[in-house]
């Protein structure tokens, strides 16, 4: 019986693809948006409320995954993703990093909404520490509506999670089939499926269920960070305030962010991240009294330069380099967990 049995197992392990044996295991947390969404009737692709659909359902209406890897879910949230605050995003952080940690996890995908996928995807990118692939995923319709996107990005998502050639990229964002770097992927367009783009081009493209590669980041991320989730503790970061640049500016809007407690304020100016000649002197006096000013820019494409617009050396500014306001903020914030030195913080934005 026992000689029956072993050859049976033989025959097998020649006839199986070896896939079948091999698997990886892929954890989907799950935090609500529009890809949890649902839709009053299938013509609503915009009109619908987020974060309904419970992750397991999320999951079974992709039977798919589960050729691609063990897939298991985790609800660590169910909102839209504009209501996330730092709390949820320091908590999120150290459920994913607990997951990557655990050795019978090889890949995780987060399922988001877009809103402010690029953020969390971003401090991820920051704060984790692996090289398992962690994949940020969300939809711009809910799997009620004709055409939904969500249920093929989840499953591209799942595939790039289960890459081998995945590992050690970074945090990535899966959307329309594009794999974006988290930290200059930025939402785009705020109604089609093509709503996500970054202006140093993708990283590659998943294409039935096969990652094809043509880029790597060159910046700083996951194990080659000086960020670390599990140094920072409680649920709130330094607070970090953003202004946006217009013409008719108003000191008040930076004033409120100092009476607020901001520990640095994000100038999101007009073109290179410019300054009206009567802003200045209420962002000089704010940074005399210990409120660290970054110059970033309203414009989604280019870098601002330093001491271009503005001498930033002779006011101790710093400048947000390519990085956008949004992800400025995060970076500032997590930057003042570690000093207040201008020179230092102006190193991240070039390293980060
Ligand atoms: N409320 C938005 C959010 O949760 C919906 C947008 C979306 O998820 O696509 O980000």
């Amino acid at each position: 019986m026992k000689r029956a049995l072993t050859a049976l197992t033989i025959a097998l392990s020649l006839t199986l693809p070896l896939s079948a044996f091999a698997k990886n295991n892929v954890v989907v947390v799950a935090t609500g948006g529009t890809i949890a969404g649902a839709g009053a009737n299938s013509t609503n692709s915009a009109t619908y409320t987020a974060a309904k659909v419970p992750v397991d359902a999320l999951i079974n209406a992709v039977p798919q995954v589960q050729e691609l890897a063990n897939v298991r879910g985790v609800q660590a949230l169910q909102i839209a993703s504009e209501s996330i605050t730092d709390k949820e995003l320091l908590n999120l952080a150290r459920q994913v990093n607990d997951l990557a940690k655990k050795p019978d996890v090889n890949g995780i995908v987060i399922t988001h909404g877009t809103d402010t996928l690029e953020e969390t995807a971003f401090f991820l990118n920051l704060v984790v520490h692996t090289d398992k692939p962690i994949v940020v995923v969300g939809s711009m319709r809910p799997g009620t509506a004709l055409s939904a996107d969500g249920p093929l990005n989840l499953y591209s998502a799942v595939a790039l999670a289960a890459a081998e050639s995945a590992k050690g990229k970074g945090v990535m964002v899966l959307m329309n089939d594009s794999i974006f770097a988290a930290r200059d992927v930025t939402k785009t367009i705020n109604v089609h499926t093509n709503a996500f783009a970054s202006q140093w081009g993708e990283l590659g493209s998943v294409v039935e269920a096969k990652p094809y590669w043509f880029r790597s980041s060159v910046k700083r991320f996951n194990n080659n960070s000086e960020f670390n989730i599990e140094s920072i503790k409680g649920d709130t970061l330094p607070l970090v305030g953003i202004v946006y640049g217009s013409d008719n500016m108003l000191p008040q809007s930076y004033l409120a962010l100092q009476q607020a407690g901001a520990k640095a304020i994000i100038h999101a100016g007009t073109g290179n991240g410019s300054v009206a000649n009567y802003i200045v002197p209420t962002l000089t006096k704010l940074q005399a009294e210990g409120v660290q000013i970054v110059r970033a820019s309203r414009v989604p494409q280019g870098l601002v330069l330093r001491n271009a617009e503005q001498p930033d050396d002779k006011y101790g500014w710093v400048v947000a380099h390519d990085l956008n306001p949004q992800k400025a903020r995060l970076l500032t914030a997590l930057a003042l967990t570690k000093t207040k030195d201008a020179k230092e913080i102006q190193r991240m934005f070039y390293e980060y």
